[in-house]
């Protein structure tokens, strides 16, 4: 009894825990922040509550037939329960769920609001272009993802070498990205706040690490956050990241990574132009302090198994922490 007890008191516990992570609502597809988010939601707790009253039917009418009144039932009625029971109402139920899912599958193509975000999927991590609407060159960014509240946001979605999956469930359902291929979705937020998205594809040794934060702002905060985003980097101003720049110069960075407003240019990596202000490092894989700067740069590939970026762990530890200083300063 005991041992039963306690069973009992563990299922509870991994049930409830596994709950309540769901539920802190950052990457929760049943806590809506977005329109289509909100409609799959909806059309899940429909389904939920359908499902839980026909299994309570069906067991009750079982139960009756078993042991409230056993024995035979009379033929008339037996075939009317097989025609109602088992033709008309699944016909009619599962005809108006069919309808009303294939009603809302295109909402998520309409057409944006004018802002259309460009990302690609890379190993792993994502490429991203904002296109405000008539612009002739996109303002490149990587990693995150910021979008205004209330406007109708287009993403076109592509991916360098392998399928992966765009996903933010807080604000809508998912699309695969392919190489070669475009995809859309268009996504809606209705409330302002910090969200995570994933990779919802399988995509190599890493796709479990391939994350990113996506913030959406009051429109007045997101047209200044683009502006700056669009500006060239801040030069360095400390001592630290002074000598940080010199190491990052050094050290061949420039090749793979682009720090716009200096020589570095690379296209390979993320662009660095402004890593300092974004949430996360490594695609959603460390916060931002200058810490996780410094343990990225010397652990990459123990954190990320098979990324393309080599570890830099052979420099000496006062190199991490300057090249820490210069990539956090990168506001
Ligand atoms: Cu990218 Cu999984």
């Amino acid at each position: 009894m005991r041992g039963f007890r306690h069973t009992v008191t563990l299922a509870g516990g991994l049930v409830g825990s596994g709950l309540m992570s769901g539920c802190t609502g950052q990457q929760s597809a049943l806590i809506p922040r977005g329109e289509d988010a909100a409609v799959q939601s909806t059309l899940f707790f429909v389904m939920l509550v359908g499902a839980v009253v026909l299994w309570l039917m069906l067991n009750g009418l079982f139960f009756y037939l078993t042991r409230v009144r056993p024995g035979a039932v009379p033929q008339r009625l037996a075939n009317g329960m097989i025609i109602i029971g088992g033709l008309v109402v699944p016909a009619v139920l599962i005809g108006a769920l069919l309808a009303w899912g294939l009603s809302i599958l295109p909402d998520q193509q309409r057409s944006g609001d004018g802002l259309t975000i460009r990302v690609t999927g890379e190993q792993w991590w994502w490429r991203v272009e904002y296109w405000p609407e008539g612009a002739e060159a996109p303002i490149v960014s990587a990693n995150e993802i910021r979008m205004p509240v209330g406007e109708r946001v287009e993403f076109a979605l592509g991916a360098k070498r392998v399928i992966h999956s765009f996903w933010i469930p807080a604000l809508g359902g998912k699309m695969d990205m392919f190489p070669g291929r475009d995809t859309r979705v268009s996504l809606k937020a209705t409330e302002p706040g910090v969200y995570r998205g994933q990779c919802a594809e399988f995509c190599g040794a890493s796709h479990a690490w391939m994350a990113f934060a996506a913030e959406a702002m009051p429109p007045a905060d997101f047209a200044a956050w683009l502006d700056h985003e669009a500006s060239a980097a801040v030069a360095p101003s400390t001592p630290d990241a002074v000598a940080g720049a010199e190491i990052f110069a050094r050290e061949g960075c420039g090749a793979c990574h682009t720090v716009r407003g200096t020589d570095h240019i690379g296209q390979v990596g993320p662009d660095l132009t402004h890593v300092g202000a974004r949430h996360t490092l490594g695609a959603g894989r460390l916060g931002a302090t200058l810490e996780d700067f410094a343990a990225w740069i010397s652990h990459t590939d123990e954190l990320k198994p098979e990324v393309e970026m080599p570890a830099y762990g052979h420099l000496p530890e006062e190199e991490h922490r300057l090249l820490a200083a210069y990539l956090k300063g990168l506001q």
